[in-house]
């Protein structure tokens, strides 16, 4: 059990959360492959009213069972600070995936004190699939305790990828992408950076990569990964914290060999921004 406030029915986190992403996998299911309203955020950047709904549908439930702690959530409370107890919520992780009818995408719920995340939900409503974990208590999909993969070496590794919405952060992804591809067994663009962490954290991707994600994408991730016996880290391999934007997900030989290897891309500490020489 972890250290935190009590919600208001006596139920657990893990009990609330579960519920919460339930509700808003409901949501997602029933809209999948149907008409839904598209709003255009940015460059490919999408919302739908299903964002909308099952933000609402998750919010619904943290903050009536815990009036106590804030909230910071992609649709509508985005520029909360993380101070105390914050709820951190991606109500649907794969817009792009939704909208397009691909089933990749998943509910991303976590429960951060100060910047520190303290327990993390992904759930995946088109396979029921939950991963979930708490703090100093391992990693779980559906009951089921998972770990990293034990792959470390690149050469044998499946890494996933995603390029974002800003096309010059995507281009310098895909300058990394294309001499990679040679030294790895094989590559993925995935489409939900959330989902692909759970993936990592139950050893279906050896590892992933992203060039700049956000609080609601990452934070449960970061502690599946690591009760998975794995770690999520910045480009200069420092431990990942909500609040970091470029990450690597992965076992630890494995994302040291892919840390050393942007390395020998020129892809320099603190200036990981040029592109990669093709040294195939
Ligand atoms: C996006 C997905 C995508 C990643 C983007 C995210 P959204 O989240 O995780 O894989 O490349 O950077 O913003 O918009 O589908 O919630
Ligand atoms: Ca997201
Ligand atoms: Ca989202």
């Amino acid at each position: 059990m972890i250290d935190s406030p009590r919600s208001i029915s006596g139920r657990e986190v893990l009990e609330v959360a579960d519920s919460a992403a339930r509700q808003a996998g409901t949501v997602i299911k029933a809209h999948f492959h149907g008409h839904n309203q598209v709003k255009v955020k940015g460059r490919s950047n999408l919302v739908t009213q299903v964002d909308m709904l099952a933000e609402q549908a998750v919010l619904s439930i943290l903050t009536s069972e815990y009036p106590i702690c804030k909230v910071l959530s992609e649709e509508t409370h985005n520029a909360t600070e993380l101070a105390g107890y914050t709820w951190v919520v991606d109500p649907l992780d794969g817009t792009n995936n939704f909208v397009f009818g691909i089933p990749f995408l998943c509910v991303n719920i976590a429960l951060v004190k100060d910047s520190e995340v303290v327990f993390g939900l992904t759930y995946d409503p088109l396979h029921d699939e939950c991963f979930y974990a708490q703090k100093d208590s391992g990693s779980f999909l559906n009951g089921q305790r998972i770990r990293v993969s034990k792959r470390s070496r690149l050469e044998a590794a499946i890494v996933g990828f995603d390029i974002g919405y800003d096309v010059k952060w995507g281009e310098e992804v895909f300058s990394l992408a294309r001499p990679l591809r040679p030294k790895v067994h094989s590559i993925r663009v995935m489409g939900s950076a959330a989902l692909s962490l759970a993936y990592v954290a139950c050893g279906r991707l050896d590892l992933y990569f992203h060039k700049y994600l956000y609080p609601w994408d990452i934070a449960p991730g970061v502690l599946l990964v690591k009760e998975a016996d794995g770690m999520v880290s910045d480009w200069d391999g420092q431990a990942a914290t909500p609040l970091t934007h470029q990450i690597i997900g992965a076992g630890n030989e494995l994302r040291q060999e892919f840390l050393r290897w942007l390395v020998t891309c020129g892809v320099e500490r603190k200036r990981r921004t040029k592109p990669c020489r093709d040294d195939a």
